[in-house]
């Protein structure tokens, strides 16, 4: 059982990285969160347990080893069912992460429902990666304006809709401002008119509570490796009913139920989307992640995150020239910065010889960059793990860069 202390130190010493030493030895201090988390020790044995002990192709082999890999599997699918309250399992398909789930969606959904001219509703807020798989699918982007602080205009979103409107695709939180959108008045609105909605969860399944029944969303996608999990494995959660009239996303082994040269028959739900091997140690892993954050709780997590934004968000604003980009009201643990005129860039090589680790650029959302005429941001995002202790040394390192880039 994990301590919910204070300072997080207990869950500290899960994460054998974080004792890592940089540059003549000062200490790691993590805060690129939102690109990826680290995982936790459980999470590391899992793959090695499963490639020492398990390795074999599920669900085609009529052998042990098979065999209990494929229902080691399939409990973390059901793991995943539980843990976003989805009705059924088979509504859960495991892809590479959320850019191949927004990618199967839109393929998928597209063939199925685009015609020429045909519109999907995203806000201006969205990773690239919710933005581009819509334009390869042939669909016109109508994105929701945003006010300065990154808040989306829901009165302007409701002007949105056509009778050309297919979709709504929506981001849950903002990798680059932190808003968490009120997505659930969205959806609501959305299906008043009968249209579907995806929800790039991304950004938010480590930070909030996710319940898909509740929220009543048609489509939501996240990442394991936002959420403690190993690189390599993602879901695609989808409605029964719906995924059920799209076709497959790629042919392959698995997918199908008989082939001839004429033509196939497709496999059952959720097989039907999952083409070729998968990545079996990583849906493992995904599972030990989910056990790792319902075993602090995600309320506890959010909690502790919140603490961190408010303290790291009051300090930087004794700094001059602080900038920030993004304080909604409603945010997650990711401080967006700029440092009077200096470029992104420097400010976080000189944090990086610091040994504080934070994204620079973009952030794979160009059109917020130009919505503030920006060139790209300083990211810090916080997770868990985090301390107070770890953000004085981010402050202490900013107030000494300031005066060398101003
Ligand atoms: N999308 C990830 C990020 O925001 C990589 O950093």
């Amino acid at each position: 059982m994990i301590k919910k202390t204070e300072n997080m130190k207990d869950i500290r010493d899960l994460f054998d990285i974080l004792n890592t030493t940089v540059y003549n030895g000062k200490p790691l201090v993590y805060f690129d969160n939102a690109a990826t988390t680290q995982k936790p020790r459980a999470v590391i044995d899992a793959l090695t347990s499963y490639y020492t002990t398990l390795n074999s192709n599920i669900h085609r082999g009529a052998h042990y080893l098979s065999n209990i890999a494929t229902e080691a599997y399939e409990e973390s699918r059901r793991a995943v069912q539980a843990f976003i309250n989805a009705k059924e399992s088979c509504e859960i398909v495991f892809t590479r992460g959320t850019t191949e789930s927004i990618n199967l969606v839109a393929s998928s959904f597209g063939k199925e429902y685009f015609t020429e001219g045909d519109e999907v509703i995203v806000s201006g807020m969205e990773h690239h990666s919710n933005i581009v798989p819509w334009q390869l699918a042939g669909a016109k982007l109508r994105p929701i304006p945003f006010s300065d602080e990154g808040v989306l205009d829901l009165e302007v979103f409701k002007k949105l809709f056509s009778s050309n409107t297919k979709l709504v695709a929506i981001t849950h939180v903002s990798n680059t401002l932190g808003t968490i959108n009120p997505i659930k008045e969205i959806i609501t609105y959305a299906h008043e008119r009968n249209i579907p909605v995806l929800v790039d969860g991304a950004q938010a399944i480590s930070h909030t509570k996710v319940d898909v029944q509740d929220l009543d969303c048609d489509f939501y996608c996240f990442s394991g490796h936002k959420m403690y999990a190993p690189m390599g494995v993602g879901v695609m959660y989808g409605k029964k009913d719906i995924l059920e009239k799209l076709p497959p996303y790629q042919g392959g082994g698995e997918m199908i139920k008989d082939v001839y040269f004429e033509y196939s028959t497709y496999n059952t739900l959720p097989f039907k989307f999952e083409a070729g091997t998968p990545s079996v140690g990583d849906v493992l892993g995904l599972k030990k992640a989910i056990d790792f954050m319902q075993e602090i709780g995600i309320e506890n997590i959010a909690k502790h995150e919140n603490m961190l934004l408010n303290y790291a968000v009051e300090r930087m604003q004794e700094i001059d020239g602080m900038r920030f980009i993004g304080s909604a009201p409603n945010k997650t643990s990711v401080v967006s910065f700029l440092l009077g005129n200096s470029h992104p860039y420097d400010v976080g090589v000189l944090l990086d010889k610091l040994g504080v680790a934070v994204r620079t650029g973009h952030h794979c959302t160009q059109p917020i960059m130009d919505r503030y005429e920006i060139p790209g941001t300083v990211r810090a995002s916080f997770a868990v793990y985090n301390t107070v202790e770890e953000i004085d040394i981010m402050i202490n390192g900013l107030r000494k860069i300031a005066p060398m880039l101003m």
